[in-house]
């Protein structure tokens, strides 16, 4: 399966790839099997997720060479300073039983964050080849300014949520002139925007699944990756294809112009998100 490479001075990452939120043990391991043997090449976890065990058991079984897959894990927020952060991420490794991730995450920005301290672990992580690209995840745009006027680590990524009820112009309107990647989850806003009476006439249309139209409308954004989680084969397979899928200008439109203002995902220590 043909998916586009995101290929910025920082790092180079498959456009669409597969989210391992909330599946654990087995079944985590089972489903990011499936998902590489089909041509996912881009594994997103977390520390928070409790299942990088489970994903370092898959990327030892699979017979795909570990060069050739983009792995990123991120630190919970309760790690606001750099040693704990340090400390952190190296137990994450561990259980991944890995040499090294393609990208870590300061997963939220907690209010205790204490960013420089932060930021220098991190840039301290790459330069020992610990984690290939660096960056954040769910920074409003005013904290992603701040955090690369500091110019402490390259930033490589903002992963927030991003779907077609949820469009983030004003954090593109940062990431892209920076060449940063915005990396968007939920994208398929846990399958609620999938019954939009718009993305049901324009997957018709195109003989494709309301889910590949939420997709390819991500993918079509200059420099946005999109890491949908589907447990069973059929759905990651079909997730997948979206990469294939070319919408037109007057589809991109479309889903453009319906209201962008759907969150799913706002815990109470989140950030002031219009900052
Ligand atoms: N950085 C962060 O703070 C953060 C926050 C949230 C998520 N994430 C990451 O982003 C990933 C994806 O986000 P998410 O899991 O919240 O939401 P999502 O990928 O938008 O939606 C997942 C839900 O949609 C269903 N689904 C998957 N493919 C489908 C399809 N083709 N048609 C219809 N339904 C489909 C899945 O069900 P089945 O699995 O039953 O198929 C699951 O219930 C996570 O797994 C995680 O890696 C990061």
């Amino acid at each position: 399966m043909n998916v586009p490479i995101l290929t910025t001075k920082h790092m180079a990452m498959p456009a669409l790839g597969f989210g391992t939120w909330p599946l654990k043990g087995a079944d985590c391991e089972e489903a990011v099997g499936t998902a590489l043997a089909m041509g996912y090449r881009h594994i997103d976890t977390a520390e928070m997720y409790g299942n990088e065990e489970a994903v370092g058991a898959a990327l030892a079984q699979t017979p795909i060479p570990r060069g050739e897959i983009f792995l990123t894990t991120k630190v919970w927020w309760d790690k606001p300073n750099g040693p704990a952060f340090r400390a952190a991420f190296e137990e994450s490794l561990t259980r991944l039983k890995q040499p090294y991730v393609n990208l870590l995450l300061i997963h939220w920005p907690s209010p205790e964050l204490d960013l420089p301290s932060v930021l220098t672990a991190m840039a301290k992580i790459r330069q020992d080849g610990l984690a290939h690209a660096v960056g954040v995840a769910n920074f409003p745009s005013a904290l992603l300014k701040q955090a690369l006027a500091l110019g402490i680590a390259p930033i490589a990524c903002n992963q927030v949520e991003q779907h077609v009820m949820l469009g983030q112009q004003k954090l593109l309107d940062v990431t892209q002139p920076a060449g940063i990647v915005l990396t968007s989850y939920t994208p398929l806003g846990r399958g609620e925007v999938l019954e939009h009476p718009v993305m049901k006439r324009i997957a018709e249309e195109h003989d494709a699944t309301p889910g590949q139209v939420a997709l390819a409308w991500l993918l079509s954004k200059e420099l946005v990756a999109a890491i949908p989680k589907a447990r069973g084969t059929e759905r990651q397979a079909e997730n997948l294809a979206a990469a294939q899928l070319k919408l037109s200008e007057t589809d991109l439109e479309a889903i453009s112009a319906l209201p962008k203002d759907k969150r799913f995902v706002n815990p109470d220590f989140a950030p002031a998100w219009d900052s």
